[in-house]
Formats: C-alpha cells, structure tokens, sequence
C-alpha cells in the first residue's frame, strides 16, 4: 500500500497539510512563493492545491497577486547585476550541482508532480529526468558561447561581435510539464547569465517551488530565480509583460494566451519566445512498418493523457492499409489502463479538470454528430472525476472541431487518403505548425515529406523525440524561438557590435 504523508504546519514556508504519496523528503512541498531566496507570503492570501485524480487537497499554498511579482522583479533586477558578471564556468558549476540534486530527488519531484498533475508516477520521473537534461546541457553549453572577430573594413578599426546576458526574463509555463517546461527556460537563461522571474501553472505549482528548494541547495544566489504562484495569472503576466525591468518574456501555453501576452510585450518591445499550440498530423502511409507506426502512435497520442502540444491530433492513413492500421490501433488502446497515476499499472492518469473532460464530450458530439464513427471509448471513465476514456473514431472529416482544433485529451481520430500530395496538403492545411509525424520506408518520400511539411518539428518513422539537445520549436501561429539545443541559449544573449577604433594611433 502507498504511504500517505499528513503533516500539520510546522515550517516557515505555510504548509499547512500535505498528501503525496510515495514522498521521501518532504521538505520538498514548499508552500510559498520563492522570492529573493526566501519562501514568503502571497499577497492575496492563500489557495489549496487539488490532486486532479481524486480531487482532494494536497497542500494550502500562497496566492501570490501582482505586488509579489514586482517583488521578485525588482529581486531579479538586483540579482542580475551580479550573475550576469559571474563566469560562465562558476554558472555552469552551480548549474550542475541542481542538476544532481534533480537527479538525486528524482522520484520525490515525480511524487509531487503526479500529486498536482495527475500524470502516472514513471511518467512524471521520465520527466523530470528529461527537465534536468536542460539544465546539465546549458551548463556545459554556457563555456561554448562565443562571440565573431570580423575582417576589418578599415586599417585602424577592428570589429567584434560578443553575447550578453539579455536581462531579467518574465516567464510563464504550463501545467501540462510542470518541471520540464521551467527547466528548459530556466535552463538557458541561468546559463546565459539571465535571473528569471517565473509565474508557473495555477494548478501545479509545487513542482516549481521543489525546483527553486533544490536550487537554494545548489548554492544559486538569492534572486536569480524566483517563482511567484497563485490564481492571479492575469495580474502577475501583466507584470511579467510590462514591467520596464524585463528585457524578455518567455511562455508556453495555448496560442489565444500568447497572441494577448505578446500583444502586451509589444509596450516595452521586449524580446519573446513562445511555444504555443500544435495541430499535429501523424501520416501512416501503405508501405509503412504498421507495427511500429502504431506503436508510435500510442506513444504520441497518449503521451501525458494526450496533454500535450504535440501530440497527434490528426491521423492519415492512407485507404489501403486504413482497415489494417485501425484495427491494431483499436487492439492498442484497449490495452491502455486508466488509473490514478500512483497506481503501478496506470499508463492513462486523469485530464487536468473536469472542464477538460467537458471538452473532450464537447469534441465527441460533433464529431459523431458530423458522422464519425467510435470504435473504443468515447465517454467519460467510470472512474469519475477528471477521467475520460481513452477513444478511437474514424470516418473523421475535415469540418469536425476536433480536425481543427488543439483536442488535448485522449482521442485518436483517424482521416483517410490516396496520394501524396492530397495528404501534404491536408497536413498543411492548418495555422498551427508544431510537430508532424508520418510513416514509410520509402527514402524518397521521407526526404519529400520532411522538406514539404510546414512545420518546425517532423519526425520520420518515430513518434518521441522530445531532447534537450535538439530545437523545439513552432511555425506559424505555433509560436517564435526555440528551446533546447544550441539555438535554445541564444534566445537569453544580445549580440553586441563592438566597432573599435583608433588602432593606429
Ligand atoms: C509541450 O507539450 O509543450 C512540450 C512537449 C515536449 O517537450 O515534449
């Protein structure tokens, strides 16, 4: 049986209860706002946390509210004078000492995040093992930022190019990833010699305050990373939008919330990223290893309880392997046990809340209104609460919502087609331009496809390939910048010119 801890308040950071299972070191749940290296009140109050699978409360925590980000703005901008003048090497040092703390408190973080997120335990670990990649990746890529020396276009001038720390960095990150998604800003901007200010989901803010604990071990100065927490996200992202101390902004969530926020960083033309929404195909085409293809494709679609931006939203298969394809697929998902995600069997853990799982009822109606037809699931889980069953349904078209739109939630719609071209096409055919996947052995096709694809992520024969040493990034209305790889720190530098003269004399 599961060990739940209950504990009374006994700390100087508010907690009040707790109830995570499987948690070895509690003083991890931290139950305040982390703002210049000390854990302190919100300025609204306080909020409970609910674990989404049984609804309960795991801990009362500050309600920070737009004061406390100024706060940690002003701590950020304090701090800053100083990190950015550190070395890379003494950054890069801390850096990999909170990685190993990651590592070392792995299994706690995925307690914690399967609390408040809901996502099965193995899966909540995998990623904080793939948020502490980030952080062990700047820490090495920081030493390895260098500036140009450029050909001269004068004798006795000489010019250089070299890369400064942009500034504080505002940054707001979703509940879907509620370690990896901060790591990998967190990451880069630290490195660079960026202090951060971070506003993480209202839903799951205990996996941020356990990072900023493990990077107060680490020995990172008070103010480098701060994270204000709370159900004022509009107040606080105003803040983090507007505020003349945050030269960037950084954000992950739905592209409607990050056209308002970049709308609102346009007043002090800050410099943003943004990972945004995804409406990703997965193309399975007739001389495709079907058995890997669907493999895959319950890896993509299921990932997270299909909570992902990058998750298959539309599945193409083409007519003459559709019936074959369908088949294995719907044998697949029966498999798939739903659960709460510290049960050992759980692969599908609950939706975020119950109004997801409203939208899930919302997308199947008129998918089956429009003539879909369902061949698993297609309703709420008998488990209640926030669970939904894991569904596949054909004859999808085009005019559906769900063929348009983010599902977020555990459906495989399958559409057929003929040809190449006709499915390219269709996979295009959409704002977003996240991730694509599709399936062949043909080597022509994979270099065709992968070329003609309108998107910053395609995946050829596999359906995983999330890394912190690869690019993440969207096309269209999918977002600006990347993160991870070398492309992900260069988001948190300025380049400078330096046109020096007077060499001659
Ligand atoms: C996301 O859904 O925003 C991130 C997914 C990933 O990093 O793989």
């Amino acid at each position: 049986m599961d060990l739940i801890l209950v504990a009374t308040s006994s700390t100087s950071e508010h907690q009040t209860s707790m109830n995570v299972p499987k948690l070895n070191d509690s003083s991890l749940l931290k139950a305040k706002n982390y703002i210049d290296g000390k854990w302190v009140d919100g300025g609204a109050g306080t909020i409970e946390i609910d674990n989404p699978a049984t609804s309960e409360d795991i801990i009362t925590i500050a309600n920070g509210n737009a004061a406390d980000a100024i706060t940690a703005v002003e701590a950020a901008n304090t701090a800053f004078k100083s990190w950015s003048k550190t070395t890379a090497k003494d950054r890069s040092v801390l850096l990999r000492k909170w990685f190993n703390l990651m590592q070392e408190h792995a299994n706690d973080l995925g307690a914690i995040m399967t609390a408040e997120q809901g996502k099965p335990l193995a899966e909540a670990v995998a990623e904080v093992q793939y948020g502490a990649g980030f952080i062990e990746y700047y820490a090495e890529e920081c030493k390895r930022s260098m500036g140009n020396t450029i050909p001269t276009i004068a004798a006795d001038r000489r010019l250089q190019t070299y890369k400064q720390a942009v500034g504080v960095v505002g940054c707001i990150t979703p509940w879907n990833f509620p370690n990896a998604m901060i790591a990998r800003k967190a990451g880069p901007a630290l490195a660079a010699g960026c202090t951060i200010v971070i506003k993480p989901a209202t839903e799951t803010p205990l996996s941020a305050l356990a990072l900023c604990e493990l990077a107060d071990r680490a020995g990172i100065p008070p103010g480098v990373i701060n994270v204000v927490v709370g159900t004022n996200s509009k107040d606080i992202g105003l803040v983090l939008t507007q505020h003349k101390a945050i030269a960037k902004f950084t954000f992950t969530g739905s592209t409607p919330v990050g056209k308002i926020l970049m709308t609102q960083c346009a007043t002090t033309v800050k410099k943003i990223s943004l990972e945004l929404g995804g409406n990703a195909p997965f193309i399975v085409f007739d001389d495709a290893d079907l058995e890997a293809a669907v493999n895959d494709c319950i890896a993509t679609k299921f990932r997270n309880c299909g909570q992902t931006c990058v998750c298959t939203n539309r599945i193409y298969v083409q007519s003459s392997v559709a019936k074959e394809f369908t088949a294995k697929l719907k044998l697949a998902i029966e498999q798939l046990q739903v659960g709460n995600g510290f049960a050992e069997d759980t692969i599908i853990g609950p939706l975020v809340s119950d109004s997801a799982v409203k939208e899930m009822e919302v997308l199947m109606n008129d998918a089956v209104k429009q003539g879909a037809e369902v061949l698993v699931g297609g309703n709420r889980h008998e488990l209640g609460h926030t669970f939904f069953e894991p569904t596949l349904i054909n004859n999808v078209s085009p005019a559906m919502k769900l063929a348009n739109e983010e599902i977020f939630g555990p459906i495989a719609a399958v559409q057929e087609f003929e040809t190449e071209e006709e499915v390219t096409t269709r996979a295009n055919d959409t704002e977003y331009g996240l991730a694509a996947y599709f399936f062949t052995r043909d080597v022509g096709r994979v270099m065709r496809m992968s070329e003609n694809l309108d998107y910053g992520i395609v995946c050829s024969n596999s359906g995983v390939f999330s890394t912190e040493v690869a690019p993440f990034g969207g096309w269209k209305q999918s977002g600006i910048g990347s993160e991870g790889g070398k492309e992900g720190i260069e988001e948190y530098y300025e380049t400078k010119f330096h046109s020096m003269g007077g060499i001659l004399t």
